[in-house]
């Protein structure tokens, strides 16, 4: 045999054996929050805050409406790709899939959820503390599938996402009049709010959790509906929204530095979707849209859940020329971005 034929053939095996320890290095996403990344627990509870109908999934696999806030795929789904995990994050409360499924990625994420209780209130959804009893249930069935040893293995390596705060924001506090912004100030709110995740990210640390995302907001007065809600500017981006989003955003960065040196073995990744969002709503054609004002769904100013079906006309041919599919969410193309950016800048740590 040629010894070339024989390097060639090495190198194959090690590119093999590379391949091999790659694949279980994150063997399990687990993913907690908002619309942002729920991928259909809302269909089996009673809310309206609901999306499992077309056109919402139109460009999914058989365009099938799945409960996800997206006409495809959510940014979650493509990360769990990008770590040869399988394409679509299942819903935990979705039936159709049972542990099995679920050992390589589960989703507990509600849309319309915050940190605050009060905010999950409002559509009556799944609130963050749920999510986190749902998790315990599924440790011990994973306990049960995979076995003790293995099962701490699976927790300790999966990667954990949570998204959420947004809605905290739009739907409860500048919202709700004699809610939340009558007993706390803004920076006081965001203060709650900070100590709501940095509770849950140690209740998920004594789980087990050692690897996690934490994304931060987008700059949500560039969400279609804020910015026809803009009292200040109608049309415009809602500044006052978007310098909360930012102020927040440091916070959950000097949270994440805090949490990464008092908690060991734990390597938490801030998810900054803000910087990618705000400079694809300033510069939409470089990133090949054409539209980063309005939603594909409808007129796209106001049109999101019931209000987005496939009754509501003049929606949008090609999803793909825009950065927002309904009037608060990413379209799929805009969620793949997001993915891409956050594993180009932060999450190929755990490669
Ligand atoms: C949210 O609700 C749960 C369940 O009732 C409760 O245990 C928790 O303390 C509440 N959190 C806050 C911050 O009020
Ligand atoms: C990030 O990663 C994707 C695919 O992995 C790549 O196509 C893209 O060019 C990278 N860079 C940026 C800035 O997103």
């Amino acid at each position: 045999m040629p010894v070339q034929y024989l390097q060639w053939l090495l190198y194959l095996q090690l590119l093999l054996y590379c391949a091999v320890l790659k694949a279980g290095k994150v063997p399990s996403i687990i993913v907690f929050g908002d619309s942002t990344v729920d991928a259909g627990n809302n269909d089996y509870i009673l809310t309206l805050a609901k999306s499992n109908f077309k056109p919402y999934g139109r460009d999914l696999d058989g365009g099938k409406p799945t409960g996800r806030f997206c006409n495809g795929r959510l940014a979650t789904d493509f990360i769990s790709e990008a770590f040869g995990l399988p394409p679509l994050v299942p819903a935990y409360l979705d039936p159709a899939y049972n542990i099995q499924q679920f050992a390589s990625g589960v989703c507990f994420a509600s849309a319309a959820t915050g940190y605050d209780n009060a905010t999950a209130n409002v559509l009556s959804v799944i609130p963050l503390w749920k999510q986190l009893e749902y998790f315990k249930e599924y440790v011990g069935k994973l306990k049960s599938f995979q076995g003790e040893a293995k099962a701490q293995e699976t927790l300790i390596n999966a990667l954990y996402v949570m998204s959420l705060g947004t809605n905290d924001f739009i739907e409860n506090y500048f919202t709700l009049p004699d809610g939340r912004s009558s007993q706390f100030t803004v920076p006081e709110y965001e203060d709650f709010l900070l100590a709501l995740s940095e509770g849950f990210v140690r209740d998920i640390y004594q789980l087990g959790a050692r690897k996690l995302d934490l994304t931060g907001l987008p700059p949500m007065g560039c969400l279609p509906l804020e910015r026809v809600t803009n009292r200040a500017a109608p049309g415009d981006c809602n500044k006052e929204y978007n310098k909360v989003a930012r102020e927040f955003d440091m916070k959950l960065l000097g949270l994440v530095h805090k949490l990464n040196a008092e908690l060991d073995g734990m390597e938490i990744v801030y998810g900054n979707v803000y910087d990618l969002l705000d400079d694809v709503v300033r510069n939409p054609a470089s990133y090949g849209f054409e539209n980063a004002v309005t939603g594909c769904c409808g007129t796209g100013l106001f049109e999101v859940s019931y209000i987005c079906n496939k009754k509501t006309p003049i929606t949008c041919d090609d999803a793909n020329r825009y950065v927002f599919w309904d009037a608060l969410h990413p379209t799929e193309r805009m969620n793949h971005l997001i993915s891409n950016y956050l594993m180009n800048t932060t999450l190929y740590v755990f490669l």
